[in-house]
């Protein structure tokens, strides 16, 4: 889960990052409020889990309150890469005498954590990082040892932070990693990390990402979940249980294991070309031990999203069979009819694996209506693509 800057601001602040003081604002009246707490000077600052913010015109100073609220006026509504600007944080003015980069993240390619930095941080960060890598500092961080005082010296020599600063970083450096591991992030950046004239360093710019896997361990970060940007229905899968999410296509995936869905979104796309771009409209693994309930349960999100023409169900028989699956199917049709969920959409079922004969007998007897068996994947996916042509 990405946080705004503003709850990231919070963040560092509760684990002692120097950051300077702010407050949000959904109103131009109370933008106007936050500057007159922080005395005028400010800047106003777009609040969109975007990056680039500066560039397209959503972090502006000002100069008085009047000032701040007439940019909280410009910046409210704003539209950043699709993301539409809601809230405005406001923080004091910096004097900036430089910038800087830093961030910790997880290095999944090399299996470790890796801390980044550059002295040459800002705006362009990521033209520098393009055209002279050799200007951002990549050291990697052993998950069993952390960063402790001497390793946070290391980085900074490493980077080639100014003598000046280097104490100040060192010490920033290992607060950072600190909230980096008891919030259970995968990043932390902060860009710019400033210098001031009189030589003080901030971070003036916060972002972060948390590990949802780890929200068990975080009961306070619940109340981070912007429920106004999550999709509808991945809110109602979520509180299902269900690992779903929301694509922009027409045909509704289930499948059971991560891997075999995300093959069979490729799978469908691909078969979508001939059928004017059909694409799937949903991931949605119902895992290893998929029951009537829990397939019930999905095939009713997925029929609820308006996008979807057709659904193809493809299963791979493990530990669960596929007769338990194809029981599942059939028993899902009837608990959704039950429900008064309008069941209308044809389903393609390609059943494979652990008993996939006896599952397809199963699904051959019950004849219901909507279903319709392909005994291979491409084919399947090929079917599901054209009814969704033909429902569209
Ligand atoms: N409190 C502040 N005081 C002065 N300048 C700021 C402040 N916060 C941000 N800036 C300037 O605005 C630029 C863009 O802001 P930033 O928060 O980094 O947004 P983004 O990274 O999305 O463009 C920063 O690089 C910095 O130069
Ligand atoms: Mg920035």
């Amino acid at each position: 889960m990405d946080l705004y800057e503003y709850q990231a601001r919070e963040l560092f602040a509760r684990h002692g990052v120097p950051v300077l003081d702010g407050g949000v604002a959904s109103t131009p009246e109370e933008a106007r409020k936050v500057a007159e707490q922080l005395g005028g000077r400010v800047v106003v600052k777009a609040q969109v889990k975007t990056g680039g913010r500066g560039k397209a015109g959503g972090v502006k100073l000002a100069d008085t309150v009047a000032d701040a609220q007439a940019r909280a006026t410009d910046i409210l509504g704003m539209d950043i890469k699709g993301h539409t600007v809601h809230k405005v944080m406001l923080a004091v003015t910096a004097d900036i005498a430089d910038e800087y980069y830093f961030s910790f993240l997880l290095d999944r390619a090399n299996r470790t954590f890796l801390a980044m930095s550059s002295v040459q941080g800002g705006m362009e960060i990521e033209q520098v990082a393009e055209e002279s890598p050799e200007k951002v500092a990549k050291v990697a961080i052993d998950a069993n040892v952390g960063v402790d005082r001497a390793k946070a010296d290391e980085i900074v020599a490493a980077t080639g932070f100014p003598a000046e600063v280097a104490d100040q970083t060192a010490e920033l450096i290992v607060k950072l990693w600190a909230a980096f591991v008891a919030e259970d992030a995968t990043l932390v950046e902060v860009n710019p990390l400033a210098k001031t004239p009189d030589g003080r360093v901030l971070a003036l710019d916060a972002k972060v990402t948390l590990d949802e896997n780890a929200a068990f361990r975080h009961p306070e970060q619940a109340e981070l979940v912007d429920s106004s940007a999550v999709d509808p229905l991945e809110q109602r899968a979520k509180e299902k249980h269900l690992n779903y999410v929301k694509l922009d296509g027409e045909v509704g995936i289930i499948g059971n294991g991560a891997g075999l869905v995300m093959s069979t979104l490729d799978v469908v796309a691909y078969a979508g070309e001939e059928f004017g771009g059909k694409k799937p409209a949903n991931f949605l693994d119902i895992g290893g031990g998929a029951s009537a309930e829990v397939m019930a349960n999905g095939l009713e999100i997925i029929l609820s999203d308006p996008a979807v023409q057709s659904v193809f169900v493809n299963v791979f028989g493990g530990i669960t069979a596929c007769d338990a699956v194809a029981n599942g199917i059939v028993q899902a049709l009837g608990v959704l009819a039950e429900r008064g969920e309008d069941v209308s959409k044809p389903l393609v079922v390609r059943l494979d694996g652990n008993n996939a004969d006896e599952g397809r007998r199963i699904l051959t007897e019950a004849n219901h209506p909507l279903v319709e068996q392909v005994d291979t994947m491409d084919g399947a996916a090929r079917r599901a693509a054209e009814l969704a042509a033909q429902g569209a």
